[in-house]
């Protein structure tokens, strides 16, 4: 009661404040998102991701030798697929020449140390723009999680330490693990976007994969932006089927979600703070309407705070850099 207790004691100065802080971020809890083009000599800005690039595989080698320089020591690799390579079957993500193939091996060349996650879902090859093979302008389940399956083991192959399966089918977790265990991948990790959301935050991002939907939108799989418990329920099915990591996306809007799940697992939490919510303070940034570091800096410490151990962020490097 006061004036015994003064809450304010305890933020008198730099030195109390920083004795009491709860919680901390640093380089280690990064997951950087990496984008990959065909091609030579490229690194083309993405328009609604200022300050954000693809790059072609000659190019990626010096970015990720950056990366491990700036502390950031894990990535997340996307590939831009040429239309000529797109179908309805996902042909060419099995391919083990492929575009996302090559690139691990890229990375794994330049850094050997770097921890290479995969991006697993059909959007960037499928013609349809749809995670999954589409049948009567509906993603059809088991026959994607087959394919799912055969990409994570081509994936492994090329050297993939994690694959990151953001495609929200059913059961494509435990088809992932089976297949992974059957070709003696035992210590290939699967980080399951595991409470993904249909969410209009993605937009950059199929900007910079030229991945959106052709037809419809993907709410026929993504989870329904009101839906709370859910998020738990396909959180928990995904660890029992073989998740080592588990995430929620997108992240500030969705904080609620990753504490509930800190609340609930012992698992450790992943949170995606996707492409619209980089391309928002950038924006306000850029016009000069918000603190970019600041701001930045904040919402980097609410997943932290919200119970996230990792976070997949386009401000990873801009963080790095600012220590
Ligand atoms: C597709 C995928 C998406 C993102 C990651 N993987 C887009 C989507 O589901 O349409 C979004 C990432 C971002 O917006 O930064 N499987």
């Amino acid at each position: 009661m006061f004036p015994l207790q003064r809450n304010r004691r305890l933020r008198t100065s730099k030195a109390i404040r920083s004795l009491v802080q709860e919680n901390t971020i640093s380089v280690n809890d990064f997951l950087v998102p990496l984008f990959v083009v065909e091609g030579n000599g490229i690194k083309e800005e993405i328009a609604s991701m200022p300050n954000y690039f693809r790059y072609s595989l000659d190019l990626l080698s010096a970015e990720v030798k950056e990366l491990w320089h700036l502390g950031l020591k894990s990535v997340l690799v996307f590939v831009k697929v040429p239309d000529n390579l797109k179908d309805n079957k996902g042909t060419e993500a099995l391919n083990p020449e492929g575009l996302m193939q090559r690139a691990i091996k890229t990375i794994k060349d330049a850094v050997p140390e770097m921890l290479v996650m995969t991006d697993v879902a059909l959007d960037p090859y499928s013609s349809y723009g749809h995670d999954g093979i589409v049948e009567n302008n509906y993603v059809v389940n088991d026959p994607t999680t087959e394919v799912l399956a055969n990409m994570s083991l081509s994936h492994a192959q090329a050297g993939a330490d994690f694959v990151a399966p953001s495609d929200m089918m059913d059961g494509r977790i435990e088809t992932i693990r089976m297949a992974l265990e059957e070709h003696n991948f035992v210590n290939t990790g699967i980080m399951s976007y595991s409470a993904k959301y249909a969410s209009a935050f993605y937009g950059p991002f199929r900007d910079a994969l030229d991945s959106a939907p052709g037809f419809g939108d993907k709410k026929t799989y993504q989870m329904d932006a009101s839906n709370r418990k859910e998020a738990i329920t396909e959180t928990l099915l995904d660890i029992q089927e073989g998740a080592d990591i588990v995430m929620v996306k997108p992240g500030l809007c969705y904080l609620d979600i990753v504490r509930d799940l800190s609340n609930e697992i012992e698992t450790p939490i992943a949170v995606y703070q996707v492409s619209g919510e980089y391309a928002m303070l950038k924006a306000a940034a850029e016009k000069g309407w918000l603190d970019h570091d600041s701001v930045m800096l904040e919402q980097l410490m609410a997943f932290k705070r919200a119970g996230a151990s990792i976070i997949a962020s386009y401000f990873a490097k801009d963080f790095a850099k600012l220590l």
